[in-house]
């Protein structure tokens, strides 16, 4: 089901994104303490949670199959893999970012409403997701070179891109499960 969500998310991303979602678009949460609404807030953070780690797995699946491609460069690299990378990074990044930006964030910001370091992090998060973003592109129009054996293809240099696209995401997923995912868990009283 959740799984179904993230496809959902990755092939509605296409060109839209949300550059103006502001971080403290929703009002803050004032728990009244009624239980229905504790059910609610209990069933969205579950929710939210199992969509996160869904994402990051999406994310990480795509930085093994551009390390396979890496490693494989020049003569190894099979255009199917190429191709199909190269179709699906950009979506992947944007509809977790989308994700991110539109859905978690607002939750986490109202969990943690006094938290300075975690609006902090996540604006730097914000600016990572614009970089990684625009490096996105780069590799998928790289990968569709490779893939349709045109344009001046150099395998030392496109190593070096991917390297440096899928080391920062691993960077990137790394922090938020270290320091984002908790928050959820926290609030749901898991340690999961
Ligand atoms: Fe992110």
């Amino acid at each position: 089901m959740i799984e179904d969500k993230v496809v959902r998310h990755i092939e509605a991303a296409g060109s839209q994104r949300s550059f103006g979602t502001s971080m403290t678009a929703k009002a803050p949460y004032h728990g009244d303490g009624a239980g229905q609404h504790l059910t609610a807030e209990s069933g969205e953070l579950e929710e939210l949670l199992g969509l996160f780690v869904a994402h990051h797995a999406a994310k990480l699946r795509l930085c093994d199959d551009l390390e396979a491609i890496a490693d494989s460069l020049p003569e190894r690299a099979g255009p199917r893999e190429c191709l199909a990378a190269a179709r699906t990074v950009n979506g992947i990044l944007r509809g977790a970012h989308e994700f991110e930006e539109a859905q978690l964030w607002p939750v986490l910001l109202r969990l943690r409403c006094d938290d300075r370091e975690l609006c902090d992090s996540l604006e730097r998060l914000r600016y990572e997701h614009w970089e990684d973003e625009s490096y996105a592109e780069e590799v998928a129009a790289v990968l569709t070179d490779w893939g349709m054996c045109v344009g001046n293809r150099n395998a030392e240099a496109t190593g070096y891109l991917l390297r440096g696209f899928f080391e920062g995401l691993r960077r990137h997923v790394a922090f938020e499960r270290e320091h984002l995912v908790p928050i959820l868990r926290s609030a749901l009283g898991s340690d999961r």
